[in-house]
């Protein structure tokens, strides 16, 4: 209430903000998108610079809009989407997982089923793919990259990466996992069928979605920060729940899992936690 308050002064109008709760409802009946599991401030702004920039003065009429035509959905719920990404990001806690969780689960298990969840356009997925190939080529791993941004999940499945992407990966992995090429006359860098092969891409909602299960490790980074405290803690528990005995969830930067314990976690190293 107290949020919805401060809305109520920030924001042009009590109507506009019913309008939004309106836009909400209807988005989710048509899409299965509940933005009332992302945090407010932001979500509310996004959408109404897209409401603005398209020259409409209600969140409905908008509606209406992206409603004629499957495009114009589809594009918003992809705008709706911040895809930033890159490969190998936070390359330190890659260390840790390149140095540590992993050995720990192959002394397990040989082939790891791994998710990689709200993998935007792969950079985290086909990372992980370059790991295992680093470390233990010879089994048969599989790994899963999920979004909800369809667009991105295309390109992901296409497997090309621009100059900014490497910018954290060694040169000599780069030498071995990617063909240097040109696309829209810029230099690209597309992944090699020795990643590929482990690699398979889907649609997938983390709010809305059943998740599968048996997992070994679970990475999902910059993804929950835009979600609602109570979303967020819904997720890592079915996270936990996907994960197998053993196995770990990795966690981006800004996403300290505080009450991990109440949840069944232990957090041995900084955005690792492992389910005993
Ligand atoms: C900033 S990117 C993170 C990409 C990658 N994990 C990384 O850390 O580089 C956030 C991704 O989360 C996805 N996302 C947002 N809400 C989602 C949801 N409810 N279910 C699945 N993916 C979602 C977005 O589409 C976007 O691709």
């Amino acid at each position: 209430m107290h949020e919805m308050m401060r809305h109520k002064e920030d924001f042009q109008s009590v109507e506009l903000l019913n309008d939004y709760e309106q836009f909400k409802r209807k988005l989710f009946r048509r899409t299965g998108l509940d933005l009332n599991c992302y945090k407010f401030d932001q979500t509310y702004r996004r959408i109404w610079n897209m409401v603005e920039r398209a020259q409409f003065e209600r969140f409905t009429d908008y509606f209406d809009y992206l409603q004629e035509n499957e495009r114009h959905m589809r594009s918003f719920v992809d705008r709706l989407a911040i895809n930033v990404s890159e490969l190998f990001r936070n390359p330190e806690q890659f260390q840790v997982l390149r140095t540590r969780a992993l050995p720990m689960l192959l002394k397990q298990k040989r082939a790891l089923k791994i998710w990689s969840a709200g993998c935007s356009y792969g950079a985290e997925a086909y990372s992980l793919a370059i790991l295992l190939n680093e470390i233990a080529p010879e089994h048969n791993h599989s790994i899963l990259g999920t979004d909800i941004d369809q667009s991105a999940l295309e390109r992901a499945l296409e497997g090309y990466f621009d100059q900014a992407d490497m910018k954290n990966t060694p040169v000599e992995l780069r030498l071995r996992y990617f063909r240097e090429c040109k696309l829209n006359q810029k230099t690209a860098y597309e992944a090699s069928p020795l990643l590929r092969k482990y690699l398979r891409f889907e649609t997938h909602n983390l709010l809305s979605d059943r998740f599968n299960h048996d997992f070994d490790l679970i990475v999902c980074r910059n993804v929950v920060i835009y979600f609602s405290d109570q979303a967020k803690e819904q997720v890592f528990r079915d996270f936990y729940t996907a994960l197998n005995s053993g196995g770990y969830l990795f966690v981006g930067s800004s996403e300290r899992i505080f009450n991990y314990r109440a949840m069944g976690f232990t957090n041995p190293d900084a955005f690792f936690y492992y389910k005993p």
